[in-house]
């Protein structure tokens, strides 16, 4: 095989494209991903998951210093915030973290390719970097070109005033006050980060909730529990107008049924109104691969485009827009071009929202139990009656699981609460293994212990909680 021959060239190095490159080499295949960022690791290491959660870190220790410390006694005289030296934990960990990407590749023998990816032809990716142009010739190309900010009609992002999630990410100070359109996933966790640090945040809904596809009753109690940190919601309300005005902006709202306007001064406005495929300057259009309404790149269930020979993954394909569903599908798929049996259970994708408490989910909800007609058995359990959460002060929130009437098999859980990403794990395997609420509910679980709440949410399901 030439130096520009592969078995396998991958567009796109964010976690779709990384992992399926890795994956790709380690069963054999010669693969090259090409990436025109500049640094691996996608939206999720660069402007995504993990800057977010650095200064959502950074922001919880603030805060905790500043107003939960003294409850244990702990007495801090005076606590500020430096958000140059916070920006540059944040800017370490991604750092770091794309860099370890790069080893990675180096450990698994991927061909790291610095550039744009342009399909010329089936089996032909023309990369054009600072060096200029290379032609790369593939048995697979895959598409991992992810995702971009979705903007409002009308309303130009300027990244300093009229931020989206990149420029929420670099502020360079706290603002006074900030209106953030769209209350969902990235609104929320951006929000909370800005409004812990001292910033008056007014999130702007469209919808008559927030996060509204979680579960309707996690929904209500986050609302609460967020008013209550001081965030302000005004939903079903639809924005009509966002200017820059001396430093700041002015947000134009009415409700969303329509009704009398309503301007809110702010000093940034972040819009996170969702995300949009990312396929510029790729030639799908030459080689004809067909993309959706919305554009989103059509695929079968084997990743497979219309064209013979191109496949798709991630963000790009739409589905959950979440970094582990992107690194399912990129091993799945490199298992498939290696012969193998890839797979990916979409009906197990977990969700995690990073806020304080955090709000993880995975499977059906409530109301799409009942809209599919589904007879379940809801098993809830609080916090407050977990002897561990009551040791760390955080005994807001709820465990609830939802299982078959008839079986008993977990259909969806839904947790409210400290640590609640992780503690959603061990539902999730539950329901990978094709678990009973009593399997978990049988097994034994350490004490003093968060998890403890989630056993006895699945006692609950059978009505024999033993703590509430
Ligand atoms: P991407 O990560 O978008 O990567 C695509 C890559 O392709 C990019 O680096 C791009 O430069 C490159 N590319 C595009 N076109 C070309 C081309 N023609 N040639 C070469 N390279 C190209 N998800 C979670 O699961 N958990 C979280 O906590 C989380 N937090 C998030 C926070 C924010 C603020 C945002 C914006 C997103 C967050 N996400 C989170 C979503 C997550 O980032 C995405 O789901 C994930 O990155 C998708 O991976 P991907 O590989 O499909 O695409
Ligand atoms: P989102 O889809 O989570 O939320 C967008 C919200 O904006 C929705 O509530 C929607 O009803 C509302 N909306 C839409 N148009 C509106 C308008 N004109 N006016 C007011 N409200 C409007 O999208 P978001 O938050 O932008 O995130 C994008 C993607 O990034 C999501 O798919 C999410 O999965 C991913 N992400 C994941 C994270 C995680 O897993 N922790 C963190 C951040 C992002």
């Amino acid at each position: 095989m030439s130096e520009n021959t592969f078995d396998v060239v991958i567009i796109g190095g964010g976690p779709g494209g990384y992992v399926a490159a890795i994956r790709a080499a380690q069963l054999g295949l010669k693969t090259a991903c090409v990436e025109k960022r500049g640094a691996l690791g996608g939206t999720c290491l660069n402007v995504g998951c993990i800057p977010s959660k650095a200064l959502l870190a950074a922001s919880h220790a603030f805060h905790a210093a500043a107003h939960e410390y003294a409850a244990f006694g702990v007495k801090v005289a005076k606590v500020e915030m430096d958000v140059n030296s916070m920006m540059g934990h944040k800017d370490k960990v991604v750092g770091d973290n794309t860099k370890g990407i790069e080893f990675l590749f180096k450990k698994n023998k991927v061909t790291y390719v610095v550039g744009a990816g342009q399909i010329t032809a089936p089996g032909q990716v023309k990369v054009t970097g600072k060096d200029g142009e290379k032609i790369l010739s593939a048995k697979a190309i895959v598409i991992a070109t992810g995702s971009d900010v979705m903007g409002l009609p009308g309303v130009e992002i300027d990244e300093e005033v009229i931020v989206s999630s990149t420029g929420a990410l670099k502020l360079a100070k706290t603002p006074k006050s900030m209106v953030v359109i769209g209350g969902g996933v990235i609104g929320l966790e951006l929000g909370t980060v800005w409004g812990r640090l001292g910033a008056e945040i007014t999130v702007v809904e469209f919808l008559d909730r927030i996060l509204p596809t979680n579960d309707g009753e996690v929904s209500k109690s986050m609302q609460k529990i967020l008013a209550k940190q001081g965030m302000n919601f005004k939903l079903s309300t639809k924005v009509t107008k966002v200017e820059k005005k001396g430093k700041g902006a002015i947000v134009t709202v009415e409700p969303a049924a329509g009704g009398g306007s309503e301007e809110i001064k702010a000093d940034v406005v972040l819009v996170a109104i969702g995300r949009k495929p990312y396929t510029d300057g790729l030639g799908l259009d030459a080689v004809g691969v067909a993309v959706n309404a919305r554009g989103f790149i059509e695929v079968d269930s084997h990743f497979r485009t219309n064209v013979p020979g191109i496949y798709a993954i991630g963000d790009v394909v739409g589905g959950a827009m979440l970094a582990h569903k992107a690194e399912e599908e990129g091993v799945a798929l490199a298992e498939q071009l290696a012969g193998q049996h890839g797979h990916v259970n979409y009906d197990v994708i977990p969700a995690v929202v990073y806020t304080w408490p955090e709000v993880a989910a995975v499977g059906k909800t409530e109301e799409q139990l009942k809209a599919e007609g589904i007879a379940y058995k809801a098993g809830k359990f609080p916090f407050t009656a977990n002897g561990r959460a009551r040791s760390m002060n955080e005994t807001e929130g709820f465990v609830k699981v939802l299982a078959c009437a008839t079986t008993d098999r977990v259909l969806g859980a839904h947790i409210v609460g400290p640590n609640a990403g992780d503690l959603l794990a061990e539902l999730v395997l539950a329901m990978e293994f094709g678990a009973a609420s009593e399997d978990v509910a049988r097994t034994c679980h350490s004490h003093p212990g968060l998890g403890e709440a989630v056993k006895e949410a699945c006692l609950a399901v059978l009505g024999r909680a033993l703590h509430v």
